[in-house]
């Protein structure tokens, strides 16, 4: 993956080459600098890959996109929208009943402990309290795959680092898992 900046081609990503089948779950590690985020974004669809070729579920990413999640470093909050309108902002997107979103977005919420925090804006966050607005926004839709990008770097909540690891390694958190 090359970048064009003014200072000439920038190489964002080379040489890489993983697969991943169901259940499976894989940790980017590395230096600053070294590709984890643009690795993200191309398998997001946020990026082409300049040579070589990604598939996601049997597809290219654009087109996966709708069974993505994808949480990104910055927590990406709209300012304009509660905390629990920004969660149901990710079901809007996908399509999901006004009813259910509603329903949905307030469990995700209480899953990361911010069911108090409902109605609150971004700015009346804390920096912790966004990362996990973010999260419930991501996993709501309960997608098939989920892309994290730094989730526990703003985290020590330690209910959220506990489902944020059993859904690395379990799969997308489901509303049958919430009750349990
Ligand atoms: N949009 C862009 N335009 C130009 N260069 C970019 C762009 N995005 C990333 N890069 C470059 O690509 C390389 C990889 O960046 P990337 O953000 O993927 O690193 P990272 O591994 O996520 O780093 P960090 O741990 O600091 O988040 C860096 O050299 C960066 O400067
Ligand atoms: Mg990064």
């Amino acid at each position: 993956m090359e970048f064009q900046t003014m200072s000439g081609p920038v190489r964002g990503l080379d040489d890489v080459s993983l697969g991943l089948r169901g259940g499976e779950f894989l940790v980017l590690v590395g230096r600053s600098g070294s590709g984890k985020t643009t690795a993200l974004n191309v398998l997001a669809g946020l990026d082409t890959a300049t040579s070589g070729e990604v598939s996601v579920l049997g597809q290219p990413p654009v087109a996966a996109r709708p069974q993505l999640g994808y949480m990104f470093a910055r927590d990406a909050l709209l300012p304009w929208r509660t905390a629990l309108k920004n969660v149901e902002f990710g079901l809007e997107v996908r399509g999901f009943a006004k009813s259910e979103r509603r329903a949905l977005a307030r469990d995700y919420l209480d899953l990361v402990s911010l069911k108090r925090f409902a109605d609150n804006y971004p700015s009346q966050l804390s920096q912790g309290q966004r990362q996990r607005v973010a999260l419930a926004r991501t996993w709501a839709p309960s997608p098939k795959i989920l892309l994290m990008d730094e989730p526990f770097r703003r985290s020590t909540h330690r209910r959220v680092n506990r489902f944020t690891r059993s859904s690395c390694a379990c799969g997308p958190l489901t509303r049958r898992a919430l009750s349990s």
